[in-house]
């Protein structure tokens, strides 16, 4: 019998997949069921997942299971957990009959702690094969060498791990409370205090931070912003940069603590996650590695899938 294998890995806030058959997937980390008789009517499907499911939102009961990054033992994450591997297998595309397997790359602790649970969610669509944390598979990519330390910055936490060949213990990996949700939030603050009519959502936030990033503080950004009403220019370069680099220390301090003593030149960190992404954020680091002895900052290539891949080079040896 065929087998098409997979990789998939489930964020918090975004799944993706990727398959021996070259498939490359990716969708939202929600699932939503239809509350009632008549949403159900109305919608005319048993579970919507994704933007799908967050385009009828009122409608639905919703879930990211991984939320908080461990999923809660409860009957309804289970379901919802299963709900987006079938989904992330669908669009993988397998042949009828073929077999499906894989590797799940998750949130670290989700890896230590729900194997188990993974394992049986994903029984009815493929036979899981390994847990790995997602941030650990995300680097495996680049082949960064023992003693590099990953960098993954999700939507609700930050996960730094030390690299290794296989999968890092626990006192491998700090997982930092925080991510790019937390500088929107962070950044939200920080404009009301600057602008106090300002009319801002945390999606605008979200959007000055992913084209911004930790902008110099000499620079200037003019944005047109809704201010009392109508848009007026408002230079957001301080507050954007005050708040990317607010989660830098955590992060550094996170980097010391699991910097093999010894290396040659210093760790090499790599930065995964779309908060990896930022601008300016590669510069930081690499700054404040200088005051530990030294070190130099990559990027994952592609981080929306990088994970995923990781995952499947586990099982097909094209890493
Ligand atoms: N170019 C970018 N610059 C800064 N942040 C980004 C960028 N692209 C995505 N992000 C942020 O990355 C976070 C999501 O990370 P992701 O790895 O997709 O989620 P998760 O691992 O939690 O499922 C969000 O906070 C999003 O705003
Ligand atoms: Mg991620």
């Amino acid at each position: 019998m065929a087998t098409l294998r997979v990789g998939i890995a489930l964020g918090t806030f975004r799944t993706s997949v990727v398959a021996s058959n070259g498939a490359r997937e990716h969708f939202g980390s929600l699932v939503g069921w239809p509350r009632s008789a008549a949403a159900r009517k109305l919608i005319g499907e048993d579970v919507l997942v994704g933007a799908e499911a967050f385009r009828f939102r009122v409608a639905l009961d919703l879930v990211r299971p991984f939320e908080g990054g461990v999923v809660p033992g409860t009957e309804v994450h289970e379901r919802a957990v299963a709900d987006l591997v079938r989904r992330a297998v669908k669009l993988a595309r397998a042949a009828p009959g073929e077999r499906v397997e894989g590797v799940l790359a998750v949130p670290a602790r989700a890896a230590r702690e729900n194997r188990e649970l993974l394992v049986r969610a994903a029984a009815g669509t493929m036979v899981v094969r390994e847990v790995v944390p997602e941030a650990w598979a995300a680097a495996r990519g680049l082949a960064p060498g023992d003693g590099a330390i990953v960098v993954d910055i999700g939507a609700d936490s930050t996960t730094v791990l030390r690299f290794g060949p296989e999968p890092p213990g626990q006192d491998d990996v700090v997982v930092l409370p925080g991510g790019g949700d937390a500088i929107d939030l962070d950044l939200l603050a920080r404009l009301r205090g600057k602008l106090p009519a300002g009319e801002f959502t945390v999606g605008g936030m979200r959007e000055l931070k992913e084209r911004y990033g930790c902008l110099l503080d000499a620079d200037t950004a003019l944005v047109g912003l809704p201010v009392a009403g109508r848009t007026a220019p408002v230079d957001v370069a301080d507050v954007v940069a005050a708040a990317c680099r607010a989660p830098v220390a955590g992060i550094l301090e996170a980097v010391r603590g699991l910097i093999r003593p010894g290396l040659p030149g210093g760790p090499t960190l790599v930065l995964a996650g779309c908060g990896g992404q930022m601008k300016g954020l590669e510069r930081m680091l690499a700054e404040g590695l200088k005051s530990m002895g030294g070190g130099r900052v990559t990027r994952v290539m592609e981080p929306v899938f990088a994970g995923a891949e990781g995952a499947l080079s586990r099982l097909v040896g094209r890493m």
